[in-house]
């Protein structure tokens, strides 16, 4: 076990054998005795004998040390991604901005958007890995011949297809598409905490697949080969490919309203709409009893999943406030449209899906149901609802998402679980 005298110790041996870097232009001959492998002119040979290190002490390097101090000498001291004013004056909490922000992004505070912080505060708190969800009976029951209906192990088919992918999707699209236009410190502080959760959820999917021995080929391939799902993930892919594109920019009313059809699509169709069905047919299934591990893995993604859809409201409603010519009555209706249009590839999902009546659903409640949810995130946007009177079917999914799992999310979690590696499934 390594302590603090080792590190220490350890810091000092590396200290004494690195070839002082620091030192100035021209060595003096006392530090060369010192440090034999920072003698840039003493006789390589006689240093050879002494030190494991003198090896490295050869006119070549002497070249490559001038060479890198040459080059120090001409560093630009403000390049960078985004333009550095050297000098500027001090970033006050007025300067920030969610687009188009030309205030150094470096600098974390001061705060101007708490949301963010509080929410990336909140996402930490949350923090859970799927290892830790015990997948023992899951395991036994996926084996066994009468353990569930073909109609159930379609829905955990069809789920496990369509996550698995969907999550890398969503990943790919807020670090290669969203990051660099959002101009925001405390909001890219929230992105890459979102980032990181989406990896420990597409595990998640991965750990459940490897766990229930599934045909790893079939199910990753769902969203090219599958119509519903391909649907899907076809339709979340056509709003990233403009952002996508490196030379990409915001800053004109016609390219900052494209960032927003994307945060759109991504944040309240994709996380908004797109997940509800399979998250709800899971949770059924754990409601009864059966898969308790792939759903208590579903219940943490979905209470990850609700924040970001909150952020990505918050973050697409502050942009209209500081933006108030993007949101045209055009660009209205064109966001009521999408919204829409993912609503109704969700009720196809859910035919395709559960074409029977499973698990105290059927497809009909499942239409209701994401009727409700779509009018949901139409009224966070801001827009009229366009299914008046939808009501929720399945009351249970709020009392899960809304619990308040932070102060007992420890409490409840499994002690006795296995490892990925530990686990057998024959
Ligand atoms: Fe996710
Ligand atoms: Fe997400």
């Amino acid at each position: 076990m390594l302590s603090w005298d080792d590190f220490d110790a350890a810091e000092e041996t590396q200290q004494q054998s690195k070839p002082a870097p620091q030192a100035p232009p021209k060595p003096e001959p006392k530090a060369a005795v010192k440090e034999p492998a920072a003698s840039y002119d003493s006789a390589p040979a006689e240093a050879a004998a002494k030190s494991d290190h003198a090896n490295t002490s050869t006119g070549k390097e002497s070249d490559a040390v001038a060479e890198a101090r040459e080059s120090l000498e001409h560093l630009d001291v403000a390049p960078g991604l985004e333009e550095l004013e050297m000098g500027a004056s001090r970033i006050e909490v007025d300067d920030k901005r969610m687009i188009n922000c030309r205030a150094d992004l470096n600098q974390l505070v001061p705060f101007k958007y708490d949301w963010a912080w509080q929410k990336y505060l909140d996402g930490c708190a949350n923090h859970w890995m799927p290892q830790e969800v015990n997948m023992t009976a899951d395991i036994a029951l996926w084996k066994s011949r009468d353990g569930l209906t073909e109609d159930e192990r379609r829905i955990v088919k069809r789920s496990l297809g369509y996550f698995s992918t969907a999550d890398s999707l969503v990943a790919n699209n807020l670090v290669l598409a969203i990051y660099r236009l959002i101009t925001n410190p405390e909001c890219r502080q929230y992105i890459l905490r979102q980032a990181f959760e989406e990896a420990i959820h597409t595990h998640a999917y991965q750990y459940c697949i490897e766990s229930l021995s599934m045909d790893e080929a079939e199910i990753f391939n769902m969203y090219r080969e599958l119509p519903s799902v391909a649907a899907k993930a076809a339709w979340s892919l056509k709003h990233t490919q403009t952002l996508g594109d490196p030379t990409f920019n915001t800053g004109t009313p016609e390219t900052d309203q494209e960032l927003l059809r994307n945060l759109v699509a991504f944040y309240a169709v994709t996380e908004g709409i797109f997940f509800y069905c399979g998250f709800s047919q899971i949770l059924s299934m754990g409601r009864r009893n059966k898969m308790t591990g792939v759903a208590e893995q579903f219940q943490y993604i979905l209470r990850d999943e609700s924040m970001h859809l909150n952020f990505g409201i918050d973050v697409i409603n502050q942009i209209k406030l500081e933006n108030p010519n993007l949101w045209t009555p055009e660009f209205q209706k064109e966001v009521t449209q999408m919204v829409l249009e993912g609503t109704e590839l969700e009720i196809a999902y859910a035919r395709d899906s559960m074409p029977r009546g499973v698990l105290g659903m059927n497809a009909g409640m499942m239409e209701e149901y994401l009727h409700f949810i779509a009018n949901r995130r139409l009224a966070q946007l801001g827009l009229k609802e366009q299914y008046p009177g939808a009501q929720n079917p399945f009351p249970w999914m709020s009392e899960i998402m809304d619990l308040r799992k932070e102060k007992n999310f420890f409490e409840t979690r499994v002690t006795e679980y296995q490892v990925g590696g530990a686990l057998s499934w024959d």
